[in-house]
């Protein structure tokens, strides 16, 4: 069967190709075909952000991708749905208009890509859709298809090619060399990759099911928990605090440390940060004093995780797309531990407490979209700690 890299100028060719000499589909089959056999890994696939990475199923990239766009006179249509509707790399949908282009990371996308390209020209992955599934096994006899052992299934190679790096985004006015998200290096640069612990051996495993209806249990879980996931956040950071009064002051240190990501925290798409909450608390435990009310960025900008851009005119913050340099990048690298020391009057404080929370994206820019759903909205606790103030 014909590779198929993803350039549009081949969809009509091989479409024509395969009609022609009458083989068998190169069409990327939809999820509730391989539900049939595989239930389990179809459920638990249904529920993660790769089943709802287009416009369609999924409001706060519909909303940026409109943004980009209308920024680059269009230039990012393509761009964007290289990763988030994949299909449409091989059906040549780009309007995304069909069912099975908004099943977005689909099973077949994955089960499909054969190889990534290390030649610059091209996007790395490379699909070979048909009745070959590819996997980490191999050995296993299936019934409904054939079946292929692939390395990149092994090691996670097989994450990279939409994981890693986003340069040369067209229509980025002076995007350069400014590297906008780019997990799979985070990764690659840390004691985790070099100890063999990988991607999957964090995101696919936990739960487990069935294979196949009433065979063997699988051992992989296809839920892929990130950051959509506060059980996965709670795994990812340390609070530590310590407390000294001095002169009617408390000093409060707040250590902040990256425990369970092999990656930045947050990695990802540059809307995510962590924000870090101290308070005091008085008798009655009223909160007596805090590092902000309700403007972090404004109020305590050094408690905020996270990267900011500008654009060649100096606005700040910039969308990536318009982007030509980083502000500021105070993401924490795997294993690090951060300090930050906060001083405040001493006077009727009984215990202080320090929070860590992560957020999606900025109330903000989910304002400006007018978003309201609770899951974007909400700000989740990832760690904490609190101590007790001695009383004279
Ligand atoms: C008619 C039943 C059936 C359907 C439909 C089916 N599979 Fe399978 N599949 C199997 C069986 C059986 C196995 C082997 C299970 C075992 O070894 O216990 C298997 C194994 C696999 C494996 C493991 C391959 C390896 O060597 O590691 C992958 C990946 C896979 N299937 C993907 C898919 C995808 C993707 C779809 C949908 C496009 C799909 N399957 C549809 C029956 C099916
Ligand atoms: C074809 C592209 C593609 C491939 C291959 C891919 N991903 Fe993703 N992944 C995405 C996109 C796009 C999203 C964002 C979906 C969204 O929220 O819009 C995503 C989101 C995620 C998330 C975040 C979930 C959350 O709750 O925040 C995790 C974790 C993840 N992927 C892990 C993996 C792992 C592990 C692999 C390799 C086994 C992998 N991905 C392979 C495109 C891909
Ligand atoms: C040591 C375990 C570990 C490894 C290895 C690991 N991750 Fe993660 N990952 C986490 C934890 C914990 C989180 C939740 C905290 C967060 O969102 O950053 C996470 C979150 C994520 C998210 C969600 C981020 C967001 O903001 O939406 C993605 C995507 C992701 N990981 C992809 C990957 C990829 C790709 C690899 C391999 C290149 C990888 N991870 C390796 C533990 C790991
Ligand atoms: C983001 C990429 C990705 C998507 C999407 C994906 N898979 Fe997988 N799948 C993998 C990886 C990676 C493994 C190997 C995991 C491991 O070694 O633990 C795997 C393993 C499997 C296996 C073998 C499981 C075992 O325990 O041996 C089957 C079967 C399978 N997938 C079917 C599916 C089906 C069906 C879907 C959709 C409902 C799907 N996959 C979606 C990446 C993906
Ligand atoms: C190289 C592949 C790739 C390209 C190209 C890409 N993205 Fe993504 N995008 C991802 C992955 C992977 C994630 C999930 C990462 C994570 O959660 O850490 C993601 C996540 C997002 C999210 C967060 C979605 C959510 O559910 O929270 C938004 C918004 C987004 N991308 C917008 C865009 C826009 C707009 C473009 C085009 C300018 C674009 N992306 C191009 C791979 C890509």
């Amino acid at each position: 069967m014909s590779k198929i890299q993803n350039h549009l100028i081949f969809f009509t060719l091989l479409g024509l190709a395969a009609t022609l000499s009458g083989q068998e589909s190169i069409e990327i089959k939809s999820a509730t075909t391989c539900k049939k056999c595989h239930e389990d890994i179809y459920i638990q696939w249904s529920s993660s952000q790769h089943a709802r990475s287009t416009p369609a199923n999924n409001i706060l990239f519909a909303k940026i991708y409109e943004l980009s766009r209308k920024d680059t006179n269009g230039d990012t249509k393509l761009y964007c749905i290289r990763c988030h509707a994949p299909v449409s790399q091989i059906n040549g949908d780009v309007d995304l208009v069909q069912e099975i282009t908004n099943e977005g990371i689909t099973c077949d996308i994955c089960h499909s890509i054969s190889e990534l390209s290390d030649s610059p020209q091209h996007w790395p992955n490379i699909y070979e859709p048909g009745n070959i599934k590819r996997g980490p096994h191999g050995d296993t006899d299936p019934e409904g298809h054939e079946s292929v052992y692939s390395e990149l299934f092994e090691n996670s190679r097989l994450c990279s090619g939409c994981h890693g790096d986003m340069l040369d985004i067209p229509g980025t006015r002076s995007c350069g060399n400014l590297t906008i998200c780019d997990t799979d290096f985070e990764w690659k640069s840390s004691s985790y990759a070099a100890d063999g612990k990988s991607c999957v051996d964090c995101h696919m495993t936990g739960i487990s099911g069935q294979l196949i209806a009433d065979k063997t249990e699988t051992e992989s879980q296809h839920n892929f928990y990130g950051a959509y996931s506060p059980g996965k956040l709670r795994e990812a950071a340390k609070v530590d605090l310590n407390i000294k009064e001095f002169e009617g002051e408390i000093i409060a240190s707040v250590q902040v440390e990256n425990v369970g990501a092999a990656h930045l925290l947050p990695t990802g798409p540059p809307a995510r940060m962590m924000i870090l909450k101290v308070s005091a608390l008085n008798n009655a435990g009223e909160v007596i004093w805090s590092n902000f009310t309700d403007n972090p960025a404004a109020q305590d900008p050094y408690g905020i995780f996270h990267i900011v851009f500008a654009d060649p005119d100096g606005k700040v913050p910039s969308m990536p797309w318009l982007a030509s340099r980083i502000v500021k990048d105070t993401r924490l690298r795997p294993g690090e531990k951060r300090q930050l020391v906060y001083k405040l009057p001493a006077e009727g404080v009984v215990m202080v407490e320090a929070k860590l929370l992560y957020r999606l994206a900025p109330p903000p820019l989910l304002d400006k979209f007018e978003i309201t759903d609770s899951t974007l909205r909400n700000p989740y606790l990832m760690a904490q700690a609190r101590k007790l103030v001695r009383t004279k």
